[in-house]
Formats: structure tokens, sequence, C-alpha cells
């Protein structure tokens, strides 16, 4: 077993990171997705590989420039996501899950635009799989971090998604705070783990929020003796 770096807590280690907003068809000029900028999985894709690891960015759809130096997945999809996450799952050792995958998509992409007709429309949704959970069932060595966005009761319902969805860690974000969420280079989290610790940080860039999740991470692998 290499000895821990103190400049390179991830050297031998693999990571994946999913990150930006799913998108789901409707026809070929429309779709269904989210604010989701991708800023914060962005970030800990770049953390990671300056921490030494070996990363997979696995991205919906993100104005961000790619990373260098990490195997870059472009993805469309929530089952898209799905896929490629799930061909990478047993070779990684922490995994970290901040795309906004949407929670639903339409019941049918129709290949052709969808012609404007009566004065009401209705779009039926179906369910998409929920990627963490399947994550959670699936894990075995694997450090799994999820974020949690809420707008209210952060703490309960950040918590409520660590259990359900088998975390080690949920990064719960209030979305309605100013300098936090969707789009911002901040954030303002509450670290919720399995063990039932809280821990509430500061507003901090994105990039330290990346750095902080990492260094835990880093210290909770099995191979770290934690
Ligand atoms: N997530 C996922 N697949 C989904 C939905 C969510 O992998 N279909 C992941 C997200 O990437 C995030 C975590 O689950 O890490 C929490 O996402 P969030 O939208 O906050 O939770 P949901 O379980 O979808 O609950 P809700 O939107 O109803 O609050
Ligand atoms: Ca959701």
């Amino acid at each position: 077993v290499a000895m821990l770096q103190p400049d390179l807590p991830l050297q031998g280690k693999k990571v994946l990171v999913t990150a930006g907003g799913t998108v789901e068809r409707l026809d070929p000029v429309r779709y269904l997705s989210n604010d989701s900028s991708g800023k914060m999985g962005y970030a800990v894709a770049e953390e990671a590989r300056g921490m030494g690891a070996e990363v997979v960015l696995i991205s919906a759809p993100s104005s961000l420039p790619r990373p260098e130096g990490v195997e870059f997945v472009p993805v469309v999809s929530a089952l898209d996501m799905l896929s490629a996450v799930m061909e990478r799952l047993k070779d990684v050792d922490i995994v970290i899950k901040a795309a906004a995958v949407a929670d639903y998509r339409p019941a049918e992409a129709s290949p052709v635009k969808i012609k404007k007709k009566d004065e009401e429309m209705t779009i039926r949704l179906v369910k998409n799989p929920d990627i963490l959970q399947q994550i959670g069932e699936r894990k075995t060595k694997q450090y799994v971090i999820g974020f949690a966005a809420e707008t209210n009761d952060l703490e309960a319902n950040g918590l409520d998604k660590l259990r359900r969805k088998n975390c080690d860690l949920m990064v719960a974000n209030d979305v309605t705070l100013e300098g936090a969420g969707f789009g911002t280079d901040t954030n303002i989290v509450t670290l919720l783990d399995k063990d039932g610790n809280v821990e509430r940080l500061p507003i901090l860039s994105k990039r330290e929020v990346a750095r902080h999740l990492l260094k835990l991470a880093a210290e909770r692998l099995p191979s770290a003796g934690g």
C-alpha cells in the first residue's frame, strides 16, 4: 500500500463524478431539463485530479470547458447517465453524484417535430431510474457522496435521502440561499454522514467545497484505515 502523500491524497485512487443537468428529449427540437450549470461537479473533477486521482467525469450537457486530464464521458439523458455510471462503478473508489438528474422524462420522444394543434396539450411523463439509489444498492468498497438540493427542511430531507439511497455522505444545500445552488461559483452546504455527524460549512467556493469533500472521502476510504 502506497504511503498517503499529503499533497496527493488520492494518488492511485479512481474517482467517478457526474455533473450537469440531464436533458430529456420530447422531439428533435425540444426537451426538458433544469438549471444545473455543472460547476459543482466540474470543480470536483478538477480538484480530484489535482489531488492525484484518476478521474472519470460523466457529464450531462454543460457550457463549461472540458477539464484537462480527466476521462470525459458526455451523456444526454438520465438513462444514458445510468448506463455510463453502471459500466464503470465496480472499478472506482469514490463516487460523487453532483449531477441534477431529471426525475421524469417524456413517456415518448417523437422522431419528428410535434405540431401545434389544440388550445391545450398534455405531455405524459414517466419516472427516471434513481441512479444514486442504484449505486447505493450495488456498491461494495466505494465511498459514495450524494447531493441534495432542498428549499425547506434541509437536514431532515438530506438525512432521508442519505438513508434511502444508502450513501456514505450527503451534501445538502439550501438552493434558496444567496450564494448557493445552481449557477453560482459558491455554495453553502451541510454535510450529513451515515454515523449521524452533521457539519455545517460556511459559504465557500465550489472548488473549496470539492476539496473538502475529497479530503473527507480520502480519509475514510477502506485503505486509509478509516
Ligand atoms: N439522483 C439520481 N437519479 C435520479 C434523481 C436523483 O442519481 N433520478 C441523485 C442526484 O444526482 C443527487 C441525489 O440523487 O445526488 C439527490 O437528488 P435530489 O433531486 O435532491 O433528490 P430526489 O431523490 O430526486 O428527490 P426530490 O427531487 O423529490 O427532492
Ligand atoms: Ca430530484
